[in-house]
């Protein structure tokens, strides 16, 4: 112990905390560790970083404390990534491996979300288990599924859809009734049921389709540790007993951590150190001290503090100090909201509304009051409603006097408020609302779960009786998002004071609101008139809920149509239910089972090793990228003294330390390892820095100072068709018929274009490699996140001057990939070759989120142009299409992507003339890449575009066009191929019935007459899928199999697996080749010197490809034992067999290799057949929009797809599912927003949307809430192993059908104010742009009818 200087407080050293019920004394030193780097360097790699910026959830992790006030444990997940270490002394922090494993048995959280085929890559997994297994140690009572839901919201998941999780999760809940068991109806199949819950054969006996056995609700005991007391972990005695102690301890780079346990402790810390920083959650400082450097060298955790934690009721309102957690506050409120008058809780009822969509449960459970108000974010979702609300803050000074302030006037500006440095927010007064006062909360954000407020607002009312009439005699109306502070609209308030609620004042408040909500084009944010819009529509609703509650409390008949009323009603949003229809064919022990993914019991223990858990080689270094600032421009100078001297620094290396060739490329070497030069893009890599650790690195890199001439830029599709800067010998046309002159005898020619947007691949796992030299540097070995080990063997050889043969590149498993680690993965493992050649050490590099996402490039924005000639009865006569596609600074994959787009620019019609041309663009962008449908999707929505329109012209629903225009059986395509075994008329025709389109048609019709805010919209969309790599010399695949003489049998091949089950499924082929059972087989990993010359694991085609593989090397060996089997007879097991072999010296190893038949394309002619076969689906969708935010809910998805005789069900839903999602965050939530003309706010060339704070994929509040998946029946593939299709790519398109209802609803807005002519609704369908489309008299003085939101493209 010891004094601080000129204090009588006794500081401790002495940090304790739990994990997993292990002690552990917490050095000194440690200040600037969050918990979760603290928990990975103690080997506990269960726990993941996805982001570091709270959230993916990735890094969730219960916190147990002990309330000695309450005497009780309480428990809650926090993300480990935003938390301080020192944060949880005399805390029990529980992780993924605390809970459960394979080798002492799995907790039920565990066990159920493998059986549900829960788990894919698994990244996100252990944060999932995590999150769930805190909600049940934290309820007395079972959850509900809405708290289920409501709990996983922080959590985000690429793989699976996140339908089997929720599956998982509810048999836990209490309502665990009706809607899961009655809907998720089991399966057929000849031998019995298969149980949604659990993917396996049920039991019950049942002969049709009805499951009679319902799931067994997860008893309380069973999870709060009564049950499993020998293996639940409780609160440590311990930590029960020990009194806190005050800490005082540091950090690196002289910071210095206290954590007091009384007030005026506090605030002589403050006087002592006036640049101190305060901390409560830590969810605002993380973000500043990891993404702007914040210099805090004095940091105060106030958390403890008994004076800021309290929650005290009053006469005359609330007292919440200024500490207390969010989640807390908002049971609280609720409490209040159940017990008191409900006249005194309009603003507690309003803040509940708001806490909803405040971040996810994670951050709720840390993040402060306070801390929320202290920021002054212009976007606080609370700020607004403390203003409106007429909240007092009590603000307690050095001498420990208070001073209360009106929360109106308390932010003085951007992120300052009126508090002097060491000044404390003591507590906020929240007064009871009187009769007649009326508080309520907006806000629209980018998505509608765990994301920052567009624009949001508080609003207040008071009335007082003039009789016979109702007088506003109060009014505040507070917007955040519009202005750099909290904005009060002043004027308009004092415009409402006096006045009648009625029709004349809402136009009179209109009027002044758009007067004074001034926003500039270059307000940071953009969406001008999107922001704008939504202060009128806000104000709209505001005066809508007003209305109708005066209606209801004051006797006044005259109430609102119910039309208009729709404006303030909620979404209905019951719980998501799932249903998979599928047949089980069998082959063999396993071929056809539903087997669940084979590492999923590893990933839901948190057991399975991604990349950067492998532990680091004692020598290890650590290597962080020098990136390019600058979208174009020459490289002057390159000044590193900083950077050398920086502390752990080991080495620089730049373009002229490459031993062999700076030149790498995928397909043509236009790309340097370092630039020389020259830079073309914003994250191009200039060189590696090394270092003792990964933030050592990283700070050491951005030392490096780098001087530019800058050099003009392209910097969208539109720039390069105008500059005619495009790739080198990109210009494809694709031809059929006479397109020409057939435009003369068409009854309508129509024109158009078509924006689409890029996509982030955002799989949960950073790209991460791990190379190490041996022999001096004479080989070479890495370890690698990568879809393609063979191309990172390559690219490393290369710039170093090795043969193939000298370099082994391994691949256990990804974290997901989808594509973006398939070519884009091998400059990171290069680089990091570079530094370890030279310093002969392992070098560990791995990619932060933001720099993954601003470096590794994405799927490519689309620009397409059509002319499309038809005849009045909707037949397609005539198409001419020319697209483009924004490559970037290289080609990389992009000309493939192109083609493919090509092949794909018919989707599913016959169309007799057609011409497609396209051309690849150059622009300073990171260089694009594959990402799941490779351009496939691009060309088939610019498709669906022109049949829209034509729908539009000719007064028809799209699907009547898209029906009568189906290609069928035998036909020919544009570029030669015919259609064999062609199901497109049945998955059709069956998905017509299934989802009943008739009657939802109706249904949504019936409902938009009678709503005139929230519109209905239903589409039904086929999809054609060509599989094959069109490059032909891809289409091999070799796999090397290995029967032990214990009868287990490894299996390697060149495919990798990144959650889509790729491994399961070839170990499947394998134990029904050999007829033993699956757990016999055993696939490690992929390795380049196991099987040589692989392509990337991508196309759709591995299973196809490898399975083929496997099966050619399972029936060499079989041949081989042939003789042996026969002299052994039947009953001889495997095992006594493969040692019959052995002890004959017969080879029980052997290579498999297969080729694709008939494939081919020769791009001179234009002609050929460049797929195997084509993988069909068709989806249906239904969704609702709110006209005046641009909100939205899929409310059902139908989707069918014939995967032929599928090789796991289960595993094949669960792509089907997965790929719908991702396709619905591409087509309606995920927005990258660059540097360009269309968004001057951001630097030139950089990513804005660079992290999953700004970029938004969907959550679980995001499926449908209906959500069926059938795979069809009968239908046999006769070209792919087993009778098998394709899936990985194909349903990802499917998801246009939730694009194409929100078309379809807005349309129906639109009609409303007699707009009845096509519009353009660009891809993604985020709420600006469904909002800014619903034109309506809130929008006409903003924009045209015809205004489309700015697109990065
Ligand atoms: C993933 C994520 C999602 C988010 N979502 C939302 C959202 O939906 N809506 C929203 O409004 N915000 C959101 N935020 C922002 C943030 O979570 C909130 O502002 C939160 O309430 C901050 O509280 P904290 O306790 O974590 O603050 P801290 O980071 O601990 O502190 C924030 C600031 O407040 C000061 N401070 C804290 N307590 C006091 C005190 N008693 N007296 C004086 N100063 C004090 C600190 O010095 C610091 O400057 C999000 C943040 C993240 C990381
Ligand atoms: S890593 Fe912590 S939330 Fe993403
Ligand atoms: S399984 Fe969820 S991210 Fe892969």
């Amino acid at each position: 112990m010891e004094l601080a200087n000129g204090d009588e407080e006794s500081w401790s050293r002495d940090a304790i905390i739990y994990v997993n019920g292990v002690r552990r004394v917490l050095s000194d030193g440690l200040a600037h560790l969050t918990l979760l780097q603290y928990l990975r360097d103690i080997g506990l790699t269960g726990t993941k970083l996805g982001c570091g910026e709270g959230g993916c959830g990735a890094c969730t992790v219960m916190v147990s404390r002990y309330d000695h006030c309450t005497n009780k444990s309480e428990h809650y997940a926090v993300n480990a990534c935003l938390t301080p270490l020192y944060s949880v002394e005399g805390m029990h922090i529980i992780t993924v491996e605390g809970i459960g494993s394979r080798q002492h048995g799995l907790h039920p959280v565990q066990k159920h979300l493998a059986q549900a085929h829960g788990s894919q890559c698994g990244f996100c997994t252990p944060g999932f288990v995590m999150s769930m297994y805190a909600l049940l140690r934290s309820n007395r009572t079972l959850p509900t599924d809405e708290e289920i839901e409501e709990t996983l919201s922080g959590n985000l998941c690429r793989c699976t859809g996140y339908r089997p999780i929720l599956d998982a999760f509810r048999v836990f809940a209490k309502t665990n009734d009706a809607i899961y068991t009655a809907s998720s109806s089991p399966s057929n199949f000849s031998n019995g049921f298969i149980c949604p819950s659990s993917g396996q054969i049920c039991d019950c006996g049942a002969g049709n389709f009805s499951c009679e056995r319902t799931v067994e609700p997860i008893s309380q005991n069973e999870t709060d540790g009564t049950l499993y007391s020998e293996k639940e972990l409780i609160f440590p005695p311990e930590l029960r007993l020990r009194k806190l102690m005050p800490l005082k301890l540091s950090g690196s780079n002289g910071l210095q951590w206290f954590r007091p346990l009384k007030l005026e402790h506090v605030l002589r810390l403050k006087l002592q150190y006036p640049d101190a920083k305060l901390i409560s959650g830590n969810t605002e400082v993380g973000i500043e001290v990891k993404f702007k450097n914040a210099p805090y060298s004095v940091l105060i955790s106030v958390s403890g503090i008994p004076e800021l934690s309290e929650l005290k009721v009053t006469d005359k309102g609330l007292e919440i100090g200024s500490a207390v957690k969010l989640t807390d506050l908002q049971s609280f409120l609720k409490k209040m909201v159940r017990e008191r008058d409900s006249h005194e809780t309009s603003a507690c009822m309003a803040f509940v509304e708001q806490l909803k969509w405040f971040a996810g449960r994670q951050i709720r459970n840390v993040a402060s009051v306070g801390g929320n108000i202290c920021t002054a974010s212009p976007i606080s979702d609370l700020n607004p409603l403390w203003i409106a609300a007429g909240a007092k803050f009590n603000v307690l000074d050095p001498k420990g006097k208070i001073n209360t302030k009106n929360a109106k006037d308390f932010f003085l500006g951007y992120r300052k408020v009126d508090l002097s440095p060491s000044d404390i927010l003591l507590s906020i007064f929240l007064p009871w609302t009187r009769p007649f006062e009326f508080v309520k909360e907006f806000k629209q954000a980018h998505r509608r779960d765990d994301d920052i407020a567009l624009v949001n607002a508080g609003m207040r009312v008071y009335f007082t009786r003039v009789h016979p009439n109702w007088e506003v005699s109060e009014a505040s109306i507070v917007f955040g998002g519009v202005a750099p502070v909290s904005f009060r609209a002043l004027r308009t308030e004092s415009l409402l004071k006096g006045k009648l609620w009625d029709e004349k004042l809402l136009e009179d408040a209109l009027s002044s609101l758009k007067e004074e909500i001034l926003l500039n084009d270059s307000a940071p944010g953009g969406m001008i008139e999107f922001r704008k819009s939504l202060t009128l529509s806000f104000f709209f609703k505001f005066f809508l809920w007003v209305s109708s509650l005066l209606n209801t409390s004051t006797e006044n008949t005259d109430h609102q149509a119910t039309r208009m009323l729709s404006a303030i009603r909620p979404f209905e949003r019951p719980p998501s239910v799932g249903t998979q229809n599928y047949e089980v064919v069998s082959h063999g022990t396993s071929v056809g089972q539903p087997n669940v993914h084979l590492s999923a019991e590893l990933q839901v223990s948190g057991e399975a090793e991604y990349a950067d858990d492998i532990p680091m080689p004692p020598n290890g270094l650590h290597a962080a990228f020098i990136l390019s600032t600058k979208p174009h421009a020459r490289i002057l100078s390159v000044d590193d003294s900083s950077a050398r001297s920086f502390p752990g620094f080991a080495g620089i290396f730049l373009y002229n330390d490459i031993p062999g060739s700076n030149r790498i490329g995928p397909v043509v070497l236009d790309e340097e390892l370092f630039a020389s030069s020259a830079v073309t893009c914003v994250g191009q890599v200039i060189g590696v820095i090394v270092a003792d650790t990964h933030e050592n690195a990283k700070k050491a890199a951005q030392k490096v100072v780098v001087n530019y001439e800058e050099l003009p830029a392209v910097l969208s599709i539109c720039d390069a068709i105008n500059s005619a800067s495009f790739h080198p010998n990109t210009k494809r046309v694709l031809t059929k018929g006479d397109v020409d002159s057939s435009f003369k005898s068409c009854d309508h020619v129509l024109e158009g274009d078509v924006q689409i947007g890029g996509q982030e691949h955002f799989y949960l796992e950073p790209n991460s490699c791990l190379v190490w030299t041996v022999d001096g540097g004479n080989e070479v070995h890495l370890i690698s996140s990568t879809q393609a080990p063979q191309k990172n063997q390559k690219y490393v050889a290369s710039v170093l001057g090795l043969p193939l043969s000298k370099v082994v590149c391994k691949t256990k498993r990804l974290g997901g990939g989808f594509g973006g680690k398939e070519t884009r993965s091998g400059f990171i493992s290069a680089a990091a070759a570079v530094a370890s050649y030279h310093l002969k050490k392992p070098i560990k590099l791995t990619l932060d989120r933001d720099v993954d996402m601003a470096t590794t490039g994405q799927r490519h924005s689309f620009f397409g142009k059509y002319k499309v000639g038809f005849a009045n009865t909707g037949r397609i006569l005539s198409l001419d299409v020319e697209i483009y596609n924004n490559a970037g600074n290289s080609l990389d994959l992009s000309l493939a992507v192109l083609e493919r787009a090509m092949f794909h620019s018919d989707n599913c019609y016959d169309i007799p003339h057609i011409r497609v041309s396209g051309q690849v663009c150059y622009t300073n962008f990171p260089s694009n890449t594959a990402f799941r449908g490779f351009g496939g999707p691009q060309g088939m929505l610019i498709a669906e575009n022109w049949i829209e329109k034509i729908a539009t012209e000719l007064h028809k629903r799209p699907e009547e066009i898209r029906e009568i225009n189906l290609q069928g059986e035998g036909y020919v395509l544009h570029y030669g191929q015919q259609l064999h075994n062609c199901t497109l008329g049945h998955v059709w025709s069956q998905l017509k019935e299934s989802c009943n389109f008739r009657k939802a048609y109706k249904a949504a019709r019936d409902f938009n007459a009678s709503n005139r805010w929230k519109k209905q919209g239903v589409a039904l969309v086929p999809t054609k899928f060509g599989i094959s790599f069109t490059t032909k010399f891809m289409n091999q695949a070799g796999a090397l199999v290995q029967v032990y003489i214990d009868g287990s049998v490894l299996v390697t091949h060149g495919g990798v697996e990144m959650g889509q089950g790729l491994h399961t499924k070839v170990a499947q082929i394998a134990a029904s080749a050999f007829n033993i059972p699956l757990s016999a087989v055993f696939i490690s990993e992929t390795s380049t010197d196991k099987v040589p010359n692989a392509s990337p694991t991508a196309a759709s085609a591995s299973s196809d490809m490898y399975g083929a593989a496997v099966l050619d090397a399972c029936d060499q060996i079989k041949l081989r034992m042939k003789p042996v089997t026969s002299r052994l007879g039947e009953n001889a097991s495997f095992k006594d067999v493969a040692m019959a072999c052995y002890l004959e010296r017969i080879d029980l190893s052997a290579h498999g290799f297969y080729i694709t038949p008939d494939i081919g394309f020769d791009w001179e002619v234009g002609k050929g057949s460049p797929f195997s076969y084509y993988t069909y689906g068709a989806a249906f969708a239904s969704v609702e929009i709110d006209t005046l935010t641009g909100d939205f809910l899929t409310r059902d998805a139908d989707i069918i797809m014939d995967l032929g005789y599928s090789l796991n069900p289960a595993i094949d839903v669960g792509q089907v599912e997965g790929a719908f999602i991702q396709g619905l965050g591409w087509l309606t939530l995920e927005e990258l927003k660059w540097g360009d003309g269309e968004h001057k706010w951001i630097k030139p060339g950089h990513l804005y949307t660079s992290g999953p704070g700004t970029y938004k994929i969907p959550t679980v509040n995001d499926i449908p809430l209906k959500f069926k998946v059938s795979l069809l029946q009968g239908f046999p593939n006769p070209k792919a192993i087993h009778s098998s299709k394709a899936v990985g790519e194909p349903p990802f398109f499917l998801a246009s059908a939730v694009f194409l209802a929100i078309r379809d609803a807005i349309a129906a807005a639109r009609a409303e104010e007699g707009y009845e002519e096509w519009f353009t609704l660009d891809n993604p369908a985020t709420p600006e742009r469904i909002r800014m489309a619903c034109i309506d008299r809130f929008t006409k003085d903003l924009v045209d009818a015809d205004y489309r939101p700015k697109l990065s493209v």
